[in-house]
């Protein structure tokens, strides 16, 4: 369905070449402070047309707020947001009337509807994440000034150009062909922690690539125009950090804080992969390497020394940073002649026309970012409710302590001693 979220629900709605695209917002809270301007800067950076890595479509998407706000504050009632289609050329896909393009969302849309879009790629467009955006702007900008809550995401591979090993987030290590080297010294490294700590969107914007290192993002431009200039195109990963996340969101069992999020990361168009923490890497360390023990932190709260488990442990945040990383598949549409077959069976060639991304991760940061602030939003909301519900009822006296958590003061002490 086009619903995301259970107390912060974004319906989204639009086709690629229809009037317009938006979404309808459930859930604010009221009194938040809001201008369009709040969200558009994040729909300025998805949107096409920023460089010559992206595609050339002419869209400003300059949103319009609809309903839910007055004198620049949210009223709690539903937010509608729209944002017109304005540079759509449908004759560019005239093949496409004939072929489903390889790879692409034409074929399964047409069996499962059994009718489609007259142009573009309709619904399953990367035009329908404008909702998403939007949403995950209103949604950050409460997460920000409640809770100090910080999303940053940034381009960590394009093609087999990767990050320098110490920035990236742990991955299998193919090159270690000795089985019985146990040695897990290569992954969640001091400075890739750091990183995390530290980078802001700035950093990130300062490469049209997103890729916060300035030679890997040059080599990562270089690699990306190659495809373009072969009308072909390459895929590449994400990695996104969210900060000062307060510990106990996540809804076991079946809406764990991780099993949320690769939800929400899995229905951004065209990905295909999706790892939190050591992922994929923490298959390859033992327990006495991968595990995070425990530590008492200077605000007298519970932290962990390293951080394998990405911040979530038992799908519930544990207060430390949530890393994770998305993997985003080369763009279907190349205009490169491909032998493929007509929708009535007939065998032939496409090469598609149109305006195309030759590498989407690029466009993918700031869509992902407002997953994840969609993922937080309505994990805390649910938390909240939960804990005020609680907080009504009359202090318990008969508890044994060992079945709850120790004060504040307590951890603090017992860590002087
Ligand atoms: C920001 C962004 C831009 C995209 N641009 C294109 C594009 O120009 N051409 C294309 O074929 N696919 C593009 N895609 C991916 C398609 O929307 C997606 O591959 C398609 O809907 C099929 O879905 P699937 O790849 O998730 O199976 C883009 C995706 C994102 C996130």
């Amino acid at each position: 369905m086009s619903t995301f979220g259970t107390l912060y629900r974004v319906t989204t709605y639009g086709e690629s070449h229809c009037a317009s695209v938006g979404a309808i917002i459930d859930g604010c809270p009221p009194g938040l402070e809001l201008s369009a301007e709040d969200i558009q800067i994040q729909l300025s950076r998805r949107r096409p047309g920023q460089s010559n890595l992206t595609t050339p479509r002419n869209e400003k998407d300059l949103v319009q707020l609809q309903s839910g706000l007055e004198h620049g504050v949210t009223l709690g009632t539903p937010i509608a947001l729209l944002v017109k289609n304005e540079d759509q050329r449908p004759h560019d896909y005239s093949e496409t009337d004939l072929y489903p393009r390889p790879s692409h969302a034409d074929y399964t849309y047409l069996e499962k509807y059994g009718v489609k879009a007259s142009s573009g790629g309709g619904r399953s467009s990367a035009r329908e994440t404008i909702g998403r955006v939007a949403a995950g702007a209103i949604a950050e900008k409460y997460l920000k000034q409640a809770f100090g809550i910080e999303i940053v995401a940034f381009v960590s591979s394009v093609g087999k150009i990767h990050l320098p090993n110490e920035l990236s987030p742990p991955s299998l290590t193919r090159s270690d062909t000795n089985e019985d080297n146990d040695d897990a010294e290569d992954s969640v490294s001091p400075e890739f922690r750091q990183l995390l700590k530290t980078i802001t969107r700035e950093e990130v914007d300062h490469h049209p690539t997103r890729c916060p290192h300035p030679a890997t993002a040059e080599k990562m431009t270089q690699r990306i125009i190659r495809a373009k200039d072969a009308s072909d195109s390459i895929g590449g990963t994400v990695t996104c950090v969210i900060r000062n996340v307060p510990a106990g969101l996540g809804e076991p069992v079946f809406d764990k804080f991780e099993a949320a999020l690769a939800h929400a990361m899995l229905s951004i168009p065209a990905t295909k992969a999706f790892e939190v923490g050591s992922g994929f890497r923490g298959t390859e360390v033992p327990g006495s390497k991968h595990n995070d023990p425990f530590v008492v932190r200077p605000d007298g709260t519970l932290g962990t020394v390293t951080n394998w488990s990405g911040g979530i442990q038992g799908g519930i945040t544990n207060g430390e940073d949530i890393y994770f990383r998305i993997g985003f598949k080369s763009p279907a549409t190349i205009s490169q002649p491909q032998e493929t077959a007509r929708y009535d069976g007939t065998p032939g060639t496409l090469a598609a026309r149109g305006r195309h991304d030759p590498c989407v991760v690029p466009r993918a940061v700031p869509i992902v970012e407002a997953m994840a602030a969609l993922v937080v939003m309505d994990q805390l909301l649910q938390q909240d409710a939960r804990k005020t519900a609680a907080s009504r009822l009359p202090p318990i006296k008969t508890l044994p302590p060992t079945m709850v958590m120790p004060k504040k003061e307590v951890l603090l002490e017992s860590n002087k001693a």
